[in-house]
Formats: C-alpha cells, structure tokens, sequence
C-alpha cells in the first residue's frame, strides 16, 4: 500500500509549477495574534474577511466564496483561493506575517500490543493506565468506519467532560454513528477539492462525511486506541484478539486526507479545531517533505497544540533508506519510524528443481489445497512497457494465462499487481524485492495466490527462470508463525535521519512497529483496497511509518492517563529514555544486513511497560524552544510565524549563554576546526522520592565524554537535578575518516537497576 501514497506524493511538484499569476490557488494567510485589537471588528472571522474584501476587487464577484477556513487555535489567520498579485497586495499589511501556499502531504493489530510487551497478566502498563482510561486521541486522517467492531463502546466509561467536539453530519454519517468510543468526527475538504476539482478515480467513491473511503483511517484511529475484538483475523491469519494500544482510550477523528492527498489548509483546520475540542494526543500519520519550520504548516500547528498541553505524534515518512528524508521533526513534535515485529506469514516458493526460496504472504486459508499448484513460471523483463512491474495492462494474455508471474516491487502497489496480473489471465503472483527493500517482507491479502520474496531470493530466482526452458514452481503456504525471526528491525522504507532542517536534534525519535500490521478496514472494501476486491473483511494489514505512529500515540495516551499532569515533553522523554536498543534477542537492533544507526532508530523501539514508569524525565517548557530557535538562528519574524511569540534573540541568548534544548537524546556537531562543546541538562525525578543515580557512558569513538556529577541524588519526587557534559573531540585533522560516531549516555538507579535512563548520543564532523 505505501506505494500508492507515495505516488500521491510525487505529483506535488506538478501543481507547484503550473501556477499562473491570475490562477487562483489556496494561500494559507497568517495574522498577527493581537492585531484584531487595534479594529473596530467584532469577530475573528469579520477581521479575517476583511483582508480578502481589501485585495479582491469587488467586480470579481463575491469574495467570501473564496474564503476556506479562519484559523484561531492552532494558528491566526485563514485560508483562501488568491492569484499570487493578491498574495502581494496581502503581504503589504502589517498585521500580516506570513503567506504560504497550501501544501500536499501524503498519508504516511491483532499482534503488536503483544508484542510490545502489553498484557493485563503482569504489572503492565495497560493496568497502571487503565487502558488509557480518560484520554482522547485525535486521530488526522482519512476518516474511520463507525461500525467496524473495533470501535464499539462496549464498556467505556463516558465521554470526559472537558471533551467539547462534535460529531459532523454528512454524506452516509450522522451523529448516531458516535459513541463512547468514537466520540467525535469531523470533516475538512476545502483545501483538496480546489486543488483537485476533478471526479475521484475510477470505481472509487468518496464519502463527503467522517466516514472512511480508504481504510487507512480507521486502520490508523483503531491502532491507537481500538477496542478489543476477540477472534479476530484477516482471512484466518494472524487470527487473535486484535485491540488498539490504549483501548481504554476515546478516539476523535478528523478527516483531512483523500483521494488526492492530505493539504495543509485543511490540516491545520482540523488541529484548529482538535485542539479546542479538547484532544490529549494528536496523532498524524502524514507528512511531506522536510521543509524549514517556518513554512512547515504541521510544525507551526502542533507548536500551539503543544502549548495546550497536547501531544502530537507523526509519522516519519516511509522514504528510507535515503539520508536526510524524516520528515516532522520540529523539536516538540515526536517523530516516529517503523519496525518489523516478530511475526510472519511463510509462504516458500519450491522451484521444480527441488530449491526452495523463503517468501511470505497472507493468501486466505480456505483456498489453499488449488492454490498450491504447480506451474509455470514467467518473468516479463522489457522495461519499456512496465511488465516487469506488472503494471496495468502492461502484460499480455498470451504470456502469461495461466501461469505464474514475477512481478518486481515498485513504482505500481504491490496488490495492484496482483489484479494486474489476474485481469490478463495470470493465476499466481511471485513479488520480487529490489535493492531497495532488500529481505524486508510487506504482505498483501492479494486477489489471487501469491507470495514475496527477498532481493537474494528473487536473484536466485531469476536465474532459474533465465537457465531453464520450461521453469516451474508452486508456492506453499505455510500460515502464521510467530517468534523465528529476529526482530524488532528497522524496516528499509523508515524515513533516516540526520534532520534535514536541525541537525542539533537526532531524529526520528524513536521507532515502533509499522511491518504488516494488523487493524480495522471498511466494510465495504476488500483486504487489497483495490475497487475490483470484493472480498469483505473487518480487518486487514497494511505496513509504512503511518502504521508505527499511532502505535506511539496509543502508547502516549496511556502515559497521559497514569499521569495526566504531565506535560507532552515528559511524555515523549518518557517514551525516548526507555526506548530498547536491542532486538528480542539480546543483540543490537538490525537495519537490513547492518546494525542499526542512530539515525533508523533514534532513541531506539518503543517499550510501553518501561515507558510508563521512566523514573526521571528530561522535561521541556515552552519558552526553551523559543531559546532553541533563536540558537539556531532563526530570525525574530521566523520565530513569530512559528511560535506567535515576539521575543528578542538578543536578549534571550544573552540571559541563556551556551543553552541546549533539554532533549532526551544528545546531537553533537563537530564544526572544522572545534574541539569540544559542553551540554547541560536537567532530569525530574518521576520516580520513588529517594532514589540516586549514577552515570554510565558509552562514548562514540573518537570522542571523550565526561560527565559532572557522575551521581545524581533526589529526596524527593518533582524534584530537578542537572548535569554537565563536556565532548572532546579526539580527532586530529586528516586521521579519522568518520563523519558520524555514536554512543550513549544512561543514569541507572543505584537500588534499582531496572531504572535506565538512556539518551542516545550522536555525534558528526563537518
Ligand atoms: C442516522 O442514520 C441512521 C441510518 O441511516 C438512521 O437510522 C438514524 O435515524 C439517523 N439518526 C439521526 C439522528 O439522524
Ligand atoms: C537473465 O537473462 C537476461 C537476458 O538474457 C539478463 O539480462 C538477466 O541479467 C538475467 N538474469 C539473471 C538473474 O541471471
Ligand atoms: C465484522 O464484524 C461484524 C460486527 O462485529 C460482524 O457481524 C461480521 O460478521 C464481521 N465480518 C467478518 C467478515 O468477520
Ligand atoms: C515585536 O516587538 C518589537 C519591539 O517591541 C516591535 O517593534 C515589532 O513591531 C513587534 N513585531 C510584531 C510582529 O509584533
Ligand atoms: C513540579 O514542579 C513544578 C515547578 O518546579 C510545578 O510547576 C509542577 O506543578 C510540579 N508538578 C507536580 C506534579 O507536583
């Protein structure tokens, strides 16, 4: 499926590029907060209008039907269809302080709570927590299916009183489609359809309500904070009780994506409202490119949502393994890339030859005694028309009826594939992974018999096919096999650091599961997604970093509950410094064929029970991102447009010499000619009011880490404690290579040596 979305994705630029002067577009308009003030308004939205009715000539009809949305909460100002001359005209107002025009993002579990070591046997965290009891995700995305089983309110308490949303009536949605789990639903549409203003693609119908059209809503809504489901399964695999990460959660939905893509006027239109709804977490899992924080519309909202005491989780993006490609990671936002977890779906493929290549699949049990027939193998390899893609109609009935077809991954989704090949005659599928993917396994319930195989595989593969006149095979099902493998690894396509925008804080931030995940899909779609699947299911799976974020926003709506007053920089320190380096095996977490780097895994993958009860947290107020921004050097307008606040840097830096961001993880920049750098932090004791702990480091090679006090001793809880850090760097210039080295820096209670307090440390030459 990431396929589809990333191909979304890539046809962003198109529209950038054909703007004329006198065409209209969607502008996002930011005001200054207190402007209002100084005017005789008597509404935000009057003021708001009075800006288009100021540049919009009035023979050009009436100006508010190019109004969208007026923002308040996570942003002022509004947003509105204007030709760049009326974005100039605009941008003389003083009060206006920046204009950006809309921007496309693209969207981004039966097993995994197990996995995460959720239980109700032991002292786990769903017990401490309640199941997330009293807290409300808000849920970015594209819509959920109300009668799908995982959201059924059996058993939850009632809606909190703070909650101040509402259920939005539309097109096959009304407010009996609310409940005490689902308890709000709402639609933002403007920004896509002027930028589409085309009919949805073919066979697909788009609802103009809350409801879900895709699944990947209600499979990311029901992820974070899904009731339980007995007996679930996809197709008799995987089969179990699936259940959301905090089930005891309420969840809110705000559609902002669709067909076309997820735009930020409607984006920001849903973070206005979620956080004056009164959402405790906010979770995305969407994103585009990484952009400078000023233009970058999620980070200016969720800055706000912060202030409110809001978590705000997003996905990473699923663009690895390229350098540099996480997305959302401005410094109060927790970035999340994917795992694998430690199930599969063994599907072999036994070549006549006797051999036997591993793949996997999730192909429905019932059909599998026809399913396993020998037969003839095809590999269409002509580049030009696609075939060995199998894209659509690229494939001709007379090679490959009734055979079975190898079909490289890329470019097309991998179900598309399957249906490619079906509709020319095709009856079985072998996937083959690229260099690209590598061993990594993403499974489809494919319309027809098929498995995928790794990039070893497919070359032996391939030259069986290539050495043999008549090749054959079949492919054995081999069901759901839970343990082998070694994991939780780094899935290939997890968007990597280093930030693009602020290498001084290492991201992503942590990783959690995003392989083949299990979760709640429309009822009225097949498993695939695909409009020719008629095949019905309240569960499917699905893989990408929008898979692995709402497992931490689940996971942050427990810590939440267990200590509603903590603040979304405790939460995320909480979920960082407990976060597990190595895989269930005891050996270092894996990336492909090499261990993982800080930059795949950040702090390292997501362990719920240790997150709910970290002992210390580095906590973050506000203002600090304020000092971080202006030690960054961004400019007093830059930082207004991003946080709303006017400060002088000056002034700031001055009364804050040699300040650092108080973040769970270190990013150490070594610029030419620069030996050492000191860091403070300060760490809350969360923990038992008496407790002492004593420093551990693992140093990155070439660098020496010295840490004063090497104790530190609480007496009582809330209480804070600092620390120093001086990095040397060991480096003689033109002796070491290394542009990157890595280490770690953990405070372990001295009674209690289950109390880890692990930062990562990074550390780059330049
Ligand atoms: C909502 O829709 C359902 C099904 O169409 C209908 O039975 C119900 O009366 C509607 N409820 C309201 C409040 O409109
Ligand atoms: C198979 O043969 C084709 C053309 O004859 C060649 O391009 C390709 O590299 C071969 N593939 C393998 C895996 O041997
Ligand atoms: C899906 O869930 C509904 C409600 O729990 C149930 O009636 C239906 O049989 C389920 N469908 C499948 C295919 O399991
Ligand atoms: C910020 O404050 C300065 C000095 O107080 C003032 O000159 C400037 O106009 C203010 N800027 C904004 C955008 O409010
Ligand atoms: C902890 O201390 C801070 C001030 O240092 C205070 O604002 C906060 O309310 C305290 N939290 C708790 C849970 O006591």
């Amino acid at each position: 499926m990431e396929n589809k979305w990333l191909f979304l994705f890539s046809s962003l630029f198109v529209c950038f590029l054909s703007v004329q002067a006198h065409e209209l577009q969607t502008y996002i308009v930011q005001l200054h907060p207190n402007g209002m003030a100084k005017t005789a308004f008597g509404s935000k939205v009057e003021w708001h209008l009075s800006f288009l009715e100021k540049v919009v000539s009035s023979d050009e009809g009436d100006t508010s039907s190019r109004f969208l949305y007026s923002y308040h909460s996570a942003m002022e100002g509004f947003a509105a269809r204007l030709t760049t001359d009326d974005v100039q005209a605009l941008k003389r107002y003083p009060d206006v302080i920046a204009v950006r025009p809309d921007r496309k993002h693209e969207v981004h579990t039966t097993y995994s709570y197990k996995f995460l070591g959720l239980s109700t046997r032991n002292e786990g965290a769903w017990l401490k927590s309640g199941f997330g009891r009293g807290s409300i995700i808000g849920v970015l995305d594209t819509g959920a299916w109300p009668e799908s089983p995982s959201f059924s309110d059996v058993g939850m308490p009632p809606v909190p009183k703070k909650w101040k949303g509402i259920c939005q009536e539309g097109e096959d949605f009304n407010s009996s489609n609310c409940n005490r789990k689902l308890i709000g639903a709402r639609f933002y549409s403007k920004g896509h359809l002027v930028a589409s203003q085309s009919e949805s693609p073919d066979g697909m119908h788009e609802y103009l309500s809350p409801r879900d059209s895709h699944g990947h809503g209600s499979h990311t809504a029901s992820t974070a904070g899904g009731a339980a489901v007995p007996m679930a399964s996809v197709l008799g695999y995987a089969a179990g009780e699936a259940r959301g990460m905090a089930p005891g959660a309420h969840i809110a939905i705000y559609k902002v994506c669709w067909y076309n893509g997820c735009y930020s006027s409607d984006i920001l239109a849903a973070m206005d409202a979620a956080i004056r709804d009164g959402v405790d977490v906010l979770s995305l899992s969407l994103g585009g490119f990484p952009v400078p924080l000023y233009e970058d519309n999620i980070a200016v909202g969720s800055f706000r949502a912060v202030e409110h005491g809001i978590s705000v989780i997003c996905a990473a993006g699923n663009n690895g393994k390229i350098e540099s490609s996480v997305a959302n990671v401005a410094p109060w936002i927790a970035t999340v890339g994917a795992s694998s977890l430690d199930r599969t779906f063994p599907a072999v493929v036994r070549l006549r030859n006797g051999k036997i290549l591993y793949g996997e699949s999730m192909y429905p049990a019932s059909h599998l005694l026809s399913a396993e027939k020998e037969l003839e193998l095809v590999y269409l390899a002509d580049g030009n028309k696609g075939s060995d893609f199998c894209l659509k109609g690229s494939l001709p009935r007379a090679k490959v009826r009734g055979k079975m077809v190898v079909c490289d991954r890329g470019i097309n989704g991998r179900a598309d594939k399957g249906q490619a090949v079906k509709e020319a005659g095709g009856v079985a599928m072998v996937l083959t992974n690229t260099p690209i993917n590598l061993e990594e396994d993403s499974v489809d319930v494919h319309v027809l018999p098929a498995t995928l195989v790794g990039f070893d595989e497919s070359i032996q593969l391939k030259s069986y096919i290539n050495s043999t006149r008549r090749p054959k095979a079949r492919i054995i099902f081999g069901g759901t096999v839970i343990g082998k493998s070694r994991a939780p690894a780094v899935a290939q396509f997890s968007s990597r650091g280093p930030s693009f925008t602020d290498p001084s804080i290492l991201k992503p931030d942590v990783i959690a599961p995003g392989v083949n995940i299990i979760a709640a899909w429309p009822q009225n779609l097949g498993p695939t997604g695909l409009p020719e699947d008629t095949r019905r299911v309240n569960f499917t799976v699905m893989s990408g970093t929008s898979m692995s974020c709402p497992h931490v926003s689940g996971i942050a709506a427990l810590i939440h509950s267990a200590y509603p007053k903590w603040t979304p920089a405790a939460i995320k320190s909480a979920l960082m410094t407990t976060a597990d380096i190595t895989d269930h095996k005891g050996k270092p977490i894996m990336d492909g064929d090499q261990t993982a780097t800080l930059f795949a895994m950040g702090s390292g993958h997501i362990n719920p029970a240790k997150a709910i009860n970290p002992g210390l947290v580095y906590d973050i107020h506000p203002d600090d991102y304020i000092t971080h921004l202006c030690s960054r050097g961004f400019t007093r307008s830059e930082i207004f447009t991003i946080t709303h606040r006017n400060v002088s840097c000056h002034y700031i830096l001055q009364r804050n010499k040699g300040f650092s961001l108080n973040y769970p993880s270190f990013s150490v920049i070594f610029r030419t000619g620069m030996t050492g750098k000191t860091i403070r932090r300060t760490l809350t004791n969360v923990g038992s009011p008496n407790s002492v702990y004593s420093v551990v480091v693992q140093a990155p090679e070439g660098v020496k880490v010295r840490v004063k006090p090497r104790r530190l001793v609480f007496k009582h809880s809330n209480q804070t404690r600092s620390y120093r850090v001086w990095f040397v760097s060991k480096k003689k210039r033109g002796t070491i290579r290394m542009q990157h080295g890595q280490g770690y820096l953990t405070w372990v209670n001295t009674r209690d040596s289950l109390y880890r307090v692990r930062s990562p440390i990074s550390v780059t030459w330049t």
